[in-house]
């Protein structure tokens, strides 16, 4: 099966690595020749000469361009096959008004955990995608990660807690890691703990049994440090500040 990606800057970039070692067959185009070529031959992939030759040579088109430039690439093309987009907040509605009505449409919303085939992946599909159809779009997703099967009103939420949040993670382990340094360590043993500390805390939960309240509370000793850490965690308003900058996020995505 062929895969053609229109528009291939990070997030295609790293797909395109779990499609190629799927043996799907890849090609793409940018925003011009020169530039298909320059990312073709980084990722090790073929380069169409224009997204309607692309459009012409695959089975399944990926779009990976930035969502202000939808309505402009897909407008004068003649799309006939199906469509899968990873662009944030555009929705099925929105990609059948700029293509043609009966399309098969598949959205798609990765993480760039994808860069390590770990992405967390929602997927949801339009009335004219079939069931053969959207298997193959999650055998596509699942090479690069997990997939979940969501109704696209949680699109939004889901590009806040598994597109978005990557970076408040980062945000998080980078502000830890600013705490060690302040109390002596070096940056980058510092760092190194914290993200250790991140990565088993997370399998810990996927693993085993415990919610996080219940470990928050095995690690809670009365009287101890960790406590007098989470009261002080809460003073500045952690758990609201997170929330809000979710609403945030979710509010962009509306926008978009
Ligand atoms: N990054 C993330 O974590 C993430 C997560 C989930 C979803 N997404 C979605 O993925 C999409 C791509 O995001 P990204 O972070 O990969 O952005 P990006 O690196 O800027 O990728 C967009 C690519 O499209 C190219 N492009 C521009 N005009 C084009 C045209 N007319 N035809 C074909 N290609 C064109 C850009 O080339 P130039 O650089 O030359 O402009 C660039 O290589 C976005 O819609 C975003 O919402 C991203």
């Amino acid at each position: 099966m062929k895969i053609g990606f229109i528009g291939a800057g990070k997030m295609a970039s790293a797909i395109i690595k779990g499609v190629k070692a799927k043996s799907f067959t890849v090609v793409l185009s940018e925003r011009d020749s020169k530039a298909s070529l320059t990312v073709a031959n980084r990722l090790g992939v073929a380069a169409a000469q224009s997204h309607q030759e692309l459009i012409d040579e695959v089975d399944i088109i990926v779009l990976g361009v930035k969502p202000q430039m939808v309505e402009t690439v897909l407008a004068h093309l003649n799309i006939n096959k199906p469509l899968i987009s990873m662009v944030a907040g555009v929705s099925l509605e929105r990609l059948s008004q700029v293509t043609q009505p009966t399309l098969p449409l598949i959205r798609i919303m990765p993480n760039l955990n994808a860069q390590i085939l770990k992405s967390t992946t929602a997927i949801c599909r339009n009335q004219y995608v079939s069931d053969q159809l959207m298997a193959t779009a999650k055998t596509i997703t699942d090479s690069f990660g997990t997939t979940f099967e969501l109704p696209e009103q949680d699109f939004d939420t889901f590009t806040a807690l598994a597109g978005s949040s990557p970076a408040y993670i980062y945000l998080f382990i980078e502000a830890l890691a600013k705490a060690g340094v302040k109390h002596g360590l070096n940056k980058k043993q510092a760092l190194e703990i914290v993200t250790q500390t991140v990565l088993a805390s997370s399998q810990n939960l996927l693993t085993g049994t415990d919610s996080p309240n219940d470990l928050i509370d095995k690690i809670s000793s009365p009287g101890g440090t960790t406590i007098a850490g989470l009261l002080d965690l809460e003073k500045s308003g952690f758990t609201a500040s997170l929330v809000s900058s979710i609403d945030a996020t979710i509010a962009k995505a509306k926008e978009l």
